[in-house]
């Protein structure tokens, strides 16, 4: 998507067609910095650091990392170490263990002679297939807008919440639960984006709020807690959020406080939709119950950064000294508060439409 008048992606092949490139989702939304990429442990310290985030970027920067480790050392003994590396840095996102299983099998009868350029053209093809299922998604949301801007006759705009950011900054171009406001707002339908801050780390404010206006999609940012008010003053015509992780029982794990944001949907009659890739199912997993929930610093809670009046970058404690503090990082939202799933094939109302979509994939 665009910054300025220039297209980005949130990665892409350095000059020397080896190290990546990526966006530092870190520096965001007061400085677009750069940053290569040019060992598996600059990867997976940039997942770690969340330099790069987001559910499908996860996915894909992960593959490329797998591809620099066979640059190094092409054995299959390096190949396990480097899928072993990936997946110890984040756990709730399935589109890490997804990409490592994917590029595993992509790589297991290759010679090892070959087996770094083949790890490249398949990350490339994951790449790619992230910006193709992505756009499809936007694709297949658009009209659910589109149907209710017709409804109150084109008159104001769709009241649209979402939650963190499922935009093109968490995957590779286009997003997730963002994808269908970009191709509604493309065509002329008229959105208002309402954007949770997303405490702890503020990826509504920093990141979607960027994102969002850099397209010039309208929006406004709200704290958090301000969601289920707007729903009852009916400035909410839709949710939008995306996943981590849907198990095959159709719960849906995303970011911290997207559950009460579905209860406060369910509670208003609004309804409540999840853009959802289909790396980013887990048809393994039978229950939502199962999905494993990242506990990050605590410090993220009793500490904000943000950009003093003179430019420097600073941390501010928010909480007394000593202050103990939880910081799980994602929640799941059951199937029952969902109204559907919004896939690169279509629109699914419940976990038996999403597995007709979707009939190649294993049952649990
Ligand atoms: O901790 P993050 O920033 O990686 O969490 C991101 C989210 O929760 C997104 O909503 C999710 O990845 C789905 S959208 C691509």
């Amino acid at each position: 998507m665009k910054i300025g008048e220039r297209h980005y992606r949130t990665l892409w092949l350095n000059a020397n067609e080896r190290s990546l490139d990526v966006i530092d989702q870190t520096a965001l939304p007061h400085a677009l910095v750069i940053r290569t990429l040019d060992t598996l442990e600059d990867v997976a310290q940039a997942i770690e650091s969340m330099v790069v985030r987001g559910a499908p970027l996860i996915g894909v920067t992960a593959a490329y990392g797998i591809a620099l480790a066979l640059l190094a050392d092409s054995s299959e003994r390096q190949l396990e170490a480097a899928a072993a590396r990936l997946l110890s840095t984040r756990p709730t996102a399935v589109n890490l263990a997804w990409a490592v299983a994917r590029m595993r099998a992509a790589l297991r009868d290759v010679p090892a002679s070959r087996r770094a350029a083949v790890a490249y053209e398949h990350a490339g093809l994951m790449c790619e297939e992230d910006v193709s299922q992505n756009e499809a998604l936007g694709a297949s949301g658009a009209p659910l807008i589109e149907a209710l801007w017709r409804d109150r006759g084109q008159n104001g705009s769709v009241g649209i919440l979402t939650h963190c950011n499922a935009g093109w900054l968490a995957g590779i171009d286009w997003g997730t639960a963002l994808a269908p406001v970009y191709k509604a707002h493309d065509a002329g339908i008229a959105v208002h984006v309402f954007i949770d801050e997303t405490r702890p780390r503020n990826q509504g404010a920093s990141l979607t709020a960027f994102e969002l206006a850099a397209h010039g999609v309208p929006h406004t940012l709200i704290a958090d807690n301000a969601g289920g008010h707007l729903m009852q003053q009916g400035e909410i015509d839709l949710c939008l959020v995306g996943a981590d992780r849907v198990s095959a029982d159709g719960a849906v794990c995303n970011k911290i406080g997207t559950y009460l944001k579905a209860l406060a949907a369910h509670d208003n009659g609004i309804p409540f939709y999840i853009g959802v890739p289909s790396p980013s199912i887990d048809w393994s997993l039978a229950s939502g119950a199962l999905i494993p929930i990242e506990e990050r610093s605590a410090r993220e809670v009793t500490h904000i950064t943000g950009l003093l009046e003179d430019g420097a970058r600073a941390e501010v404690a928010l909480a007394p000294a000593g202050t103990q503090a939880r910081n799980p990082a994602f929640d799941v939202t059951p199937a029952r508060l969902v109204t559907g799933f919004i896939t690169e094939r279509g629109v699914a109302r419940d976990t038996l439409e999403l597995r007709a979509l979707f009939p190649e994939k294993e049952s649990p």
